[in-house]
């Protein structure tokens, strides 16, 4: 099941993303930013566990994916495609979308090519030694 993230998810969350950000919990505040109407976090639940989520933000017609992380466990069984699917569902067909991605993150990019994003621009070591992709959904809508 995927729905929106509430107040006891929070923990679980930061647990997840702390796989993706050392210091999650202190970068990302849920309480407040759920308080602010553009940000968004899905998550993906399976019998009582969330699994995963997708957070995002949307600004006008501009949409940042800005995490995704599936729990290890969890991977390889389309949790992520159904949250980024999911996430779609909800945005106007005039909305584009962007990420950033890690150069060396090949599944994350195998993921988000196969949603029709493409890179647009590279951000040189911009996460230490390694360079930052941004890429744009590039797909239009049917
Ligand atoms: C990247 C990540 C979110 C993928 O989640 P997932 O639920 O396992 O992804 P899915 O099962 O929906 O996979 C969809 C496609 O992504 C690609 N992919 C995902 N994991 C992969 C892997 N380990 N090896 C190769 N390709 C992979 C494949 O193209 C896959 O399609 P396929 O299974 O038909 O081959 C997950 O591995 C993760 O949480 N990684 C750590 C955090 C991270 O890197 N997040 C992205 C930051 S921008």
């Amino acid at each position: 099941m995927i729905r929106q993230v509430n107040d006891s998810d929070f923990l679980r969350i930061y647990e997840l993303g702390s796989m993706l950000h050392e210091n999650y919990k202190n970068v990302y505040n849920l309480t407040d930013l759920l308080t602010r109407g553009y940000f968004h976090v899905l998550c993906y639940e399976i019998n009582g566990l969330v699994v995963g989520f997708l957070s995002y933000t949307k600004l006008d017609h501009m949409v940042d994916l800005v995490d995704l992380v599936v729990d290890p466990n969890y991977r390889r069984q389309k949790v992520a495609t159904n949250l980024i699917d999911s996430m779609i569902t909800v945005l106007d067909p005039e909305d584009k979308i962007y990420l950033e991605v890690s150069s060396q993150n090949t599944n994350a990019i195998s993921l988000y090519q196969k949603f029709g994003f493409e890179k647009i621009h590279t951000r040189e070591k911009y996460y230490g030694e390694e360079d930052a992709f941004v890429m744009e959904r590039v797909t239009f809508y049917e």
